[in-house]
């Protein structure tokens, strides 16, 4: 999604805010621009890549102590040059004087817009962004940060801002209210960036503003003011933002190098787990998770379909009754509420708007307790839940989620034994066992992950198809949920998951030659019900693609292939039953010559409603 990066120094600052922008491309984005103060604005935008953008700058010979950049995710108005940011503002005799960049969306910006027509301002965009920019331009006194403190307070919504002026070249001021913003610390030069990652290499010294914040940044040093104008100390974190993530090593994509990260990732994310002890959740987790009596799960996308999976376990294992629920849609209904339920967040990145949104609604409603699941430590989420597990699956660059849905799972599973055990349901006998099983997870994974090639072999036929049905039952529905999700995100090809049980209801009706139907048949209780659903779906002439258990007892026929997992893994299987999933979205996706880890219209990082 939208990205900012900001800079002030004594040195041609433009590598910096271009390589900043390089480490967010990530995210996702579908335009970028920069803009530099050397005593004029100048600025450079892209409908494209930042390599494009870069080459531009190269060419006109860019170049200033002080800019803003920006990656932007389109909302208002189409990926066009004259929506790209940084978007300026002129005086009356026509010379530019404000430049801004902005993340997030002003709810009330055509209120703004009309005023400021009415005042002369020419509107050269269909942005809520520019709106802003001759807000500021229209407030401004000669003191900058004085103007931005005054130009927030007629801002509804949320966003980040950067923002600098003309006759200002030593300074940019931000804002942040509801979207990320950080500040980068250095030796006679200052950063501002919508994500630390995008300052890695250059510092690691990160201020995490708060919401209501407004920042001054010079050569010289910071200044923040909170939301009453008064000023704060914002602690400096020392942040070692993964510099080596956009390495990618000897894999082809991010989202290749990720799934084959999982082994890994999910060794990492036990490290140092001895026992189900609620300290693994944080300080005080024990008196909180003693007394919870329900789980209500929010979460959106990939995360979603994580919390899915666990409600399976949390009944069925810890014995407790478990809500799952969309983020986007909890936020806006009137839950009835059990103020002793447990509210889990989970998300990979910490700073999805909607799940935040959620998370701040559920405490207005009455919730006394929650727990991130989440994969960056110093995130939104991380800092307003009372508990937190980090999983530790490293910086994740591919939009299609992979590795931080394999932690996530093991996180959720580590919790679910925790509430057992606290619950009288674990005893030390399975404790032991249980552990044991989960070590065994990144020795399993790599067996999965050697199914490679005959996936490969699969990926040529769906490459082909237009549509695809998932089918799964039990604690594997969300796993089909989540194939059919990788397989559309990155191949652009129609698929819908079913729990098998339901295929009689209506998705049979869509079952022909043409349509190949997954199968998630790992060998659990409801294997023998699932093979009865796929004979319904082999008289219809429907080809099976099966994911069995090396025990399953399926075999290969005509229209029925069967990739085998190496072994039987139990309540575990749909952490290792979600990688040939995986696997298969992005053979196919490479087979079809889509933008693997760029899949179009889609963002890494929803950090907007
Ligand atoms: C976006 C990403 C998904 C992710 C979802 C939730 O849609 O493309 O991969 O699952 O956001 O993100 P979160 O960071 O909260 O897990």
């Amino acid at each position: 999604m939208c990205g900012i990066v900001g800079a002030v120094a004594q040195r041609n600052i433009v590598p910096v805010l271009l390589e900043g922008l390089k480490r967010l491309e990530y995210r996702g984005y579908d335009s970028c621009g920069v803009a530099v103060n050397d005593g004029t604005l100048k600025r450079a935008r892209s409908v494209s890549r930042v390599a494009e953008l870069e080459a531009q700058v190269q060419q006109s010979g860019l170049q200033g102590g002080a800019g803003i950049s920006h990656t932007r995710w389109a909302t208002h108005g189409a990926p066009a040059t004259n929506n790209a940011h940084p978007h300026f503002s002129a005086n009356p005799n026509g010379e530019h004087c404000i430049g801004l960049v902005h993340n997030g969306i002003i709810e009330n910006y055509e209120e703004i817009r009309a005023d400021l027509m009415a005042k002369g301002y020419k509107f050269e965009s269909q942005t809520d962004t520019e709106a802003v920019a001759h807000l500021v331009n229209s407030l401004y006194d000669g003191d900058l940060f004085r103007t931005v403190q005054k130009a927030v307070k007629h801002l509804h919504g949320a966003f980040a801002i950067a923002v600098f002026s003309k006759d200002e070249p030593n300074r940019i001021v931000g804002a942040r209210l509801g979207c990320p913003l950080t500040i980068g610390l250095g030796q006679g030069e200052n950063f501002l960036a919508s994500d630390a990652m995008a300052l890695a290499g250059t510092t690691d010294q990160i201020i995490y503003l708060e919401d209501g914040d407004v920042v001054d940044v010079t050569r010289e040093g910071v200044t923040i003011t909170d939301k009453n104008d008064q000023p704060v100390e914002r602690k400096v974190n020392t942040v070692n933002a993964y510099s080596g993530a956009i390495d990618l090593g000897p894999y082809r994509h991010y989202m290749q190098k990720e799934i084959f990260e999982q082994p890994r990732a999910i060794s990492d994310t036990l490290e140092g787990v001895q026992g189900f002890v609620p300290a693994l959740f944080g300080e005080g987790a024990s008196a909180v998770l003693e007394r919870v009596n329900a789980v209500q799960i929010l979460a959106c996308g990939t995360s979603y379909y994580s919390g899915m999976t666990a409600k399976y376990w949390l009944e069925s294992i810890a014995g407790l009754p478990t809500h799952v629920e969309i983020a986007s849609e909890y936020r806006y209904r009137k839950p009835a509420v059990n103020p002793n339920a447990l509210v889990v967040v989970i998300s990979q990145s910490g700073e999805t708007a909607d799940t935040l949104a959620a998370l701040k609604y559920a405490k207005e409603l009455g919730h006394k307790h929650s727990l991130a699941i989440c994969n960056v430590p110093t995130s939104a989420m991380v800092r307003e839940t009372e508990l937190a597990y980090l999983t530790r699956a490293g910086a994740e660059i591919g939009v299609a989620s992979t590795k931080a849905f394999t932690t996530q799972l093991t996180a959720l599973y580590l919790l679910t034994m925790t509430l057992a055990k606290l619950n009288g349901r674990l005893s030390a006998d399975e404790e032991q066992n249980q552990l044991k099983q989960l070590r065994h997870l990144p020795t399993a994974l790599q067996s999965v992950l050697a199914l490679e090639p005959h996936i490969i072999g699969w990926s040529e036929t769906f490459a082909r198809k237009e549509n695809a049905l998932f089918l799964g039952r039990g604690l594997h529905y969300p796993i089909a949920l989540e194939g059919a999700l990788k397989l559309k995100e990155i191949s652009y090809i129609h698929a819908e998951a079913y729990p098998a049980g339901e295929l009689k209801h209506g998705p049979l009706a869509l079952v022909t030659e043409e349509m190949p139907v997954v199968t998630v048949a790992p060998n659990d209780a409801l294997l023998e019900k699932l093979k009865s659903n796929m004979q319904e779906v082999r008289a219809r002439g429907g080809e099976l693609f099966v994911f069995a258990d090396g025990d399953s007892q399926i075999a290969s026929s005509q229209g029925v292939h069967v990739i085998r997992l190496p072994e039987h893994y139990g309540e575990l299987s749909p952490i290792l039953h979600v990688v040939p999933l995986q696997l298969l979205a992005y053979h196919t996706a490479l087979a079809r010559g889509t933008d693997v880890d760029k899949p179009r219209n889609l963002a890494k990082s929803v950090t907007v409603e």
